[in-house]
């Protein structure tokens, strides 16, 4: 089962430049084991949505269309209703969107899950991603004297900078950890994002 997701998720990813390509898919399967062994989680559950959490994103593909090739693969697998009800809590509510869904992940396995993805989102990692993104979707690396935009009002797709992701979602990331080992990871990459602003401001200069 495991391998036929693996092989769904490489597909539906390949040639992603938006900084959520498989590799990125790999690393949040690791981290969420690794969270997942810790606290205690149903790994299978973990793993399956870990690899599955992108695949119903609506600013990478069709949501519609993607959830209904999601039920068709979980029939193909025969996963079992209550497995598929599992997987599919955990995709539904996993994003951020600006915290519109906080607190409507309510099992232990998405909230591993959510984890391993926002552990993705800080650090090195994080940056290069964000860039990626920007790059990719038409945005600018910075401007100061465009005002910072609220996630929770503003349409996501508006045009604004990279640098302006880091204050909308990046920095409240470490706050937002569900887990104790999560937060734990989440200290490091945080202050390494806090010390990267403040040089690139610097430099800007
Ligand atoms: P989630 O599913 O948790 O809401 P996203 O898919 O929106 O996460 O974001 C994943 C990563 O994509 C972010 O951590 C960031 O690197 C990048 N990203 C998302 N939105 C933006 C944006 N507006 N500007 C720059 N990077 C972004
Ligand atoms: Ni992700």
């Amino acid at each position: 089962m495991i391998k036929e997701t693996e092989q769904y998720v490489k597909d539906f990813h390949m040639g992603d430049s938006s900084g959520h390509d498989y590799a990125h898919i790999e690393r949040v399967r690791k981290m969420a084991l690794a969270i997942g062994r810790e606290e205690q989680a149903d790994l299978l559950i973990v793993e399956m949505a870990a690899l599955l959490h992108d695949t119903v994103d609506d600013k990478l593909t069709d949501a519609v269309t993607a959830w209904t090739r999601l039920e068709n693969f979980f029939d193909q697998i025969e996963l079992s209703p209550d497995k598929r009800n599992a997987i599919k809590h955990i995709l539904k509510y996993m994003s951020f969107k600006g915290g519109v869904n906080a607190g409507k992940l309510e099992t232990l396995e998405g909230k591993v899950v959510q984890d391993a993805d926002r552990l993705d989102a800080i650090g090195a990692i994080g940056i290069a991603r964000t860039f990626m993104y920007a790059g990719k979707f038409g945005d600018i690396m910075y401007d100061p004297l465009i005002p910072p935009r609220d996630l929770e009002e503003a349409d996501y797709r508006e045009k604004t900078h990279a640098i302006n992701h880091f204050y909308e979602k990046l920095f409240k990331l470490k706050d937002l950890m569900n887990t104790e080992s999560g937060r734990k990871m989440a200290v490091e990459r945080h202050e390494f994002m806090e010390t990267f602003i403040t040089q690139f401001k610097k430099e800007w200069q």
